[in-house]
């Protein structure tokens, strides 16, 4: 309850909040959109409509697909040029999808895609829901932590507008998997959506005022996750996380500024929250002959064996990223692993 607490008020979520420590980012996401759903009766369940971007992260439309939430009733809305969810067509399809008779539910904001780090509009998708009466749900699984840091909390703004999110110490926190943390705006909701009380169970029952977490989400029996998370805060205090967190940040803007002086990379999306996209120059423009060309790339940065970089898609484009959250990484690893990707590229 402390971990959570701790979380919880750095999130800026008020007292009567509370939250779960669960496996990852992708229980957590299950669980919350569980929550968001008992605003509706039962019977209405197969008409609730989730909205979301087209960057929100896959572990969303699983969890919408296991609650039954399918088809036409998750909207994946088209994002801006920065890979935002554009509130002004999501009011759009609110009123369309009210007019037919369904019942958005909850909008679902990324606080850092996975894909480029992008936040969507926090604070005016806040205020839509509130306007619309729907659940504000924030997956901000491994970018959320960075409101600890100055440099990122005003990129958050917002956050602490939601009725629920999610954020996975075992990404931006550093812990060893798993723990992932859910936070809810009222914690009553967590129990009233999961509490069953057998017979069997009876003896240990939570007294009043008591949390007893196994009410409070999918997992009965559950593992002491918040142990290592209270540790670790308790011996390198807040201040290194913070300080781990700007390294992170900052990491990925010297990582463009490596790339624009090299001159062979195009950045399709900028450093924002510790990931950095680019292409090279030289990546054919026919979109097969393109994702050939990573896929050699990416062989060949293996078989370097000296860093790594992911690959991922833009506007159906392959790109390269790279997500800078190790703080022990130097400026000159980051230049070497550049370099060297830039002469594996030339080579192909
Ligand atoms: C934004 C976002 N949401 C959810 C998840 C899923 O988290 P997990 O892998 O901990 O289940 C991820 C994982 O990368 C993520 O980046």
């Amino acid at each position: 309850m402390l971990t959570i607490d701790w979380l919880r008020r750095l999130c800026g979520l008020p007292e009567g909040g509370g939250g779960l420590f669960v496996s990852g980012g992708s229980l957590a996401n299950l669980t919350t959109l569980a929550v968001a759903r008992e605003r509706l009766p039962e019977d209405d369940w197969p008409r609730a409509v989730l909205y979301c971007s087209d960057q929100t992260h896959s572990s969303v439309d699983r969890a919408a697909r296991t609650l039954g939430i399918v088809g036409g009733r998750f909207r994946r809305l088209v994002t801006d040029a920065g890979q935002r969810l554009d509130p002004r067509p999501l009011t759009e399809a609110i009123r369309a999808d009210r007019a037919v008779g369904l019942l958005p539910l909850a909008v679902i904001a990324n606080a850092g895609t996975t894909n480029t780090g992008a936040v969507d509009p926090l604070v005016e998708l806040a205020n839509l829901c509130a306007k619309e009466d729907l659940w504000f749900h924030v997956d901000g699984a491994y970018a959320t932590a960075a409101v600890i840091s100055s440099r990122a909390a005003p990129l958050l703004a917002g956050l602490d507008r939601a009725d629920s999110l999610v954020l996975d110490p075992h990404k931006w926190l550093f812990q060893p998997y798993d723990i992932g943390c859910l936070l809810v705006r009222d914690a009553a909701r967590l129990e009233s959506a999961f509490a069953i009380l057998p017979e069997y169970l009876r003896d240990i029952a939570a007294a009043a005022g008591e949390i007893n977490y196994c009410d409070n989400g999918l997992e009965l029996t559950r593992r002491f996750r918040a142990l290592k998370l209270w540790m670790s805060f308790k011996v390198f205090g807040l201040a290194a996380f913070r300080a781990a967190i700007k390294r992170g940040i900052q990491l990925a803007e010297t990582a463009g500024e490596i790339l624009r002086e090299a001159g062979c990379w195009e950045i399709t999306s900028p450093a924002q929250l510790a990931v950095i996209t680019f292409r090279h120059r030289a990546t054919p423009a026919d979109p097969a002959a393109a994702e050939e060309f990573h896929r050699h790339l990416l062989d060949a940065v293996v078989a370097n064996d000296h860093s790594l970089v992911t690959g991922t898609a833009l506007e159906g484009r392959p790109v390269l990223r790279l997500c800078t959250v190790n703080p022990r990484t130097t400026d000159a690893d980051l230049r070497e692993s550049l370099d060297r990707l830039g002469r594996l590229a030339e080579t192909l």
